[in-house]
């Protein structure tokens, strides 16, 4: 018996090896995961009839496009991004599907994650959103979206990194890293020069090459040399050409100059014509038209193939990139299963959203609140109890859990505290396409709020914008700076009862702040995702100290900011073109320009300890071709919490040759430390990085010369001082 069982096993497995032998055999190249991609990309494109590389040019359904059925090539499932993965979407229309198992874990929006200015956050968030992801089947996510914030009326500034180029180009980087570790490509959008939604679809953006090399297209060149294989074409027009198929953007910067081997995927309905999207860089055309054959990368495209007018090359070209991204995600060996609103990925949802809330005034010791302090707590404000993952277009989310701000308040103070709530103000139901009116009697519910506020010991006030039409949301930018729906005579009555009202703002903008003086504390919490009540609770309460810093300026006025300093023609343009008159003195470049000073600066963030900058020294190493500056301070806390500080170092060349910024931000460090303790921070700076775009020559260059480092806590309040010369 034993013996037949052994004969059994070892012909068993003669049997096994044999069949595995014969499938290696006639395992076709592109199936084969252990050979090269470019290999297995050789190889499927040899294998393909004209129709069916047209065929991956282009949507199949709102977020897929087709593999190659035949070969068992697998089809390409693409989802929203940036913040979380969005619901199930139906096949040809963009309503809910509908499912029950595809709740997910709402992350920080973008610019809190900016405002962590820590590159270990932007990593974790892109390795845990890439988990969601994987396990929801997508091989494609929609974002990060990599934008400079040019004006605060920018509806979609809230998935963007803010207004500085190497802040958000330190971040893009990981998140694109974290997410593909998946084997789920980051799709970075949108590029490029999409910076207001106000006739997004057609708006041609006039900007200086040396502007939109310095300012507007670092973050996507860093995402690229970090290995993005995919990039979403914007909507809009740059230099006269749609962003889709532009030839300068996508074939000569991306492609050849920066050696993007990926796909360009279409914003949904960016394209518009076959011959300019055949011949000028896009690679996927999606979008919501239906039938999906009438999109200019199908039909049309395959018979003008056929008729000779347009290069089978370049089908093939496209079929190439796209077969790449299929070998590189849908068609791996090595992706792991991934994993779905887990405990982990709240705990990382929370950290990021605990690090980027940032403390922007802070007197009168009102915060923190600490427990034994107070009795009685009245939280006022819709957004205190609002949904926030909800709305602002095509980031919303369908969240397994949202925790609001007065849930939060209430967990963290459990029976301690007494905490009250009154809406204060109300505003209609999220909408991106129009206004709704606001429910309610606006007197009535600021005279509740007020009566409320006037018997407690601290009031909490949750405001801000929300993601409804004309607010934080995408299709349409905000119309002014103010706060919306009566909030700023709600913060001046509160103040008249109060004197400790705490302004906590929700929001992905800048706003204005007309009450700032009546109040003693402002904090700027973005939209935190599934986990915004425990972070806001945590830093209110002081369990958590605030580290968080602004990633753009916030001004005091409009007209302060370089887009309207120009009247219309700069924004939102006039006759269909908008031109970016303020050239490279974007954000907090133009407030040291004209000597602005705005109501808070970029990189400004309070602590509940302070820090001390000791004096900087620099010096200079090569690495390589390059020469890198050094620059070495010693930072103490020297209050009694632990804490962390983000040291700013700014780079000036007083007497330079050409147009120069008075400074920009050229390395930065989140620093924490405990209370009393001291460490030595060292930053560097490549010199590469100190060079203008020489527009004459087109090419960067390295002024010589005298540079002038500052090393601060923000933009507007810099500490330490120190030149280096360079030759
Ligand atoms: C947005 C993109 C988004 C796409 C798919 C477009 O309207 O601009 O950011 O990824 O829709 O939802």
């Amino acid at each position: 018996m034993r013996q037949y069982v052994t004969i059994t096993g070892v012909a068993l497995a003669m049997t096994i090896g044999a069949i595995q032998a014969k499938s290696q055999e006639t395992r076709p190249v592109y199936a084969d995961v252990s050979r090269p991609v470019e290999e297995r990309v050789e190889d499927a494109l040899a294998r393909m009839t004209l129709k069916e590389k047209v065929a991956l040019c282009h949507g199949q359904s709102m977020f897929s496009s087709a593999g190659v059925p035949r070969l068992g090539i697998p089809e390409l499932k693409m989802s929203d991004g940036p913040h979380g993965v969005r619901a199930e979407i139906r096949w040809d229309s963009f309503a809910e599907a509908g499912w029950a198992n595809d709740s997910c874990t709402a992350f920080p929006a973008l610019t809190a994650l900016a405002a962590t200015f820590n590159p270990e956050m932007a990593y974790l968030y892109g390795k845990v959103i890439g988990e969601e992801a994987r396990y929801r089947g997508k091989d494609v996510l929609l974002g990060p979206g990599a934008n400079i914030y040019r004006t605060p009326l920018n509806g979609r500034n809230f998935e963007y990194m803010g207004e500085d180029p190497l802040l958000a180009a330190t971040l893009v980087a990981p998140y694109v890293r974290g997410v593909q570790e998946n084997g789920v490509a980051a799709c970075v959008k949108h590029f490029a020069l999409n910076n207001q939604e106000c006739e997004r679809s057609s708006i041609n953006v006039l900007v200086s090459e040396r502007a939109a090399r310095e300012i507007y297209l670092p973050a996507f060149r860093a995402a690229v040399a970090g290995g993005a294989w995919a990039i979403m074409g914007a909507y809009n027009r740059a230099w006269g050409e749609f962003c889709c198929h532009n030839e300068r953007l996508l074939t000569r910067v991306l492609k050849e100059e920066w050696g993007f081997d990926g796909a360009v995927i279409s914003d949904w309905g960016g394209a518009h014509d076959t011959r300019e999207a055949a011949g000028k860089g896009l690679d996927i055309e999606m979008g919501s038209r239906l039938p999906f054959s009438s999109y200019y990368l199908a039909d049309s495209l395959l018979a003008a193939v056929r008729r000779g007018e347009i290069a089978e090359s370049l089908v093939d070209e496209k079929a190439r990139r796209v077969l790449r991204l299929i070998f590189r995600t849908a068609m791996s060996g090595e992706r792991p299963w991934g994993s779905l609103a887990t405990r982990e990925h709240a705990a990382v949802a929370r950290r990021v959203a605990e690090e980027g809330i940032a403390l922007l005034k802070n007197e009168r010791g009102a915060l923190p609140i600490e427990a034994g302090k107070v009795k009685r707590v009245a939280v006022i404000g819709e957004n205190a109890t609002r949904s926030l993952t909800r709305g602002g277009g095509s980031s919303e989310l369908k969240v397994k859990q949202e925790v609001s701000p007065l849930e939060g308040l209430r967990a963290y103070f459990g029976e301690s505290v007494e905490v009250v709530h009154a809406a204060g103000y109300r505003s209609g139901e999220p909408r991106y396409d129009r206004e709704l009116p606001p429910p309610g009697n606006a007197d009535s519910l600021r005279a509740e709020a007020v009566a409320l506020a006037a018997t407690a010991d601290a009031v909490i006030f949750v405001g801000g914008l929300n993601k409804n039409h004309r607010q934080d949301c995408e299709g349409a930018d905000r119309l002014h700076l103010h706060l919306p729906f009566g909030q700023d005579a709600l913060v001046e009555a509160l103040a008249g009862v109060n004197p400790r009202v705490v302004v906590v703002l929700l929001s992905g903008n800048a706003v204005s702040m007309p009450w700032l003086r009546r109040v003693p504390a402002v904090v700027q919490a973005w939209y935190l995702g599934s986990e915004a009540g425990h972070a806001i609770a945590s830093a209110l309460g002081g369990s958590v100290n605030p580290s968080g810093k602004l990633p753009f300026s916030f001004p005091a006025r409009l007209e302060d900011n370089a887009a309207h300093a120009y009247g219309e023609a700069s924004y939102p343009g006039v006759d269909g073109a908008v031109t970016y008159a303020e050239g490279i003195l974007v954000g907090y470049r133009w407030h040291d320009a004209r000597g602005i000073r705005p109501l808070f600066p970029f990189g400004h963030g309070l602590s509940y300890t302070s820090f001390e900058y000791g004096k900087m020294t620099t010096d200079k190493r090569s690495y390589g071709s390059d020469e890198v500056i050094r620059a070495r301070l010693l930072l103490r806390n020297k209050g009694r919490r632990a804490g962390a500080e983000v040291v700013q170092l700014y780079a000036s060349l007083p007497r330079s040759g050409v147009e120069r910024a008075v400074k920009e931000l050229k390395a930065f460090a989140k620093v924490q430390l405990e209370a009393g303790e001291t460490r030595e921070v060292a930053l560097e700076i490549p010199a590469s990085s100190l060079a203008y775009w020489d527009e004459a020559e087109g090419s960067w260059k390295v002024e010589p010369g005298e540079y002038l480092l500052q090393a601060g806590s923000s933009s507007g309040d810099l500490r330490q001082r120190a030149t280096v010369t360079i030759l």
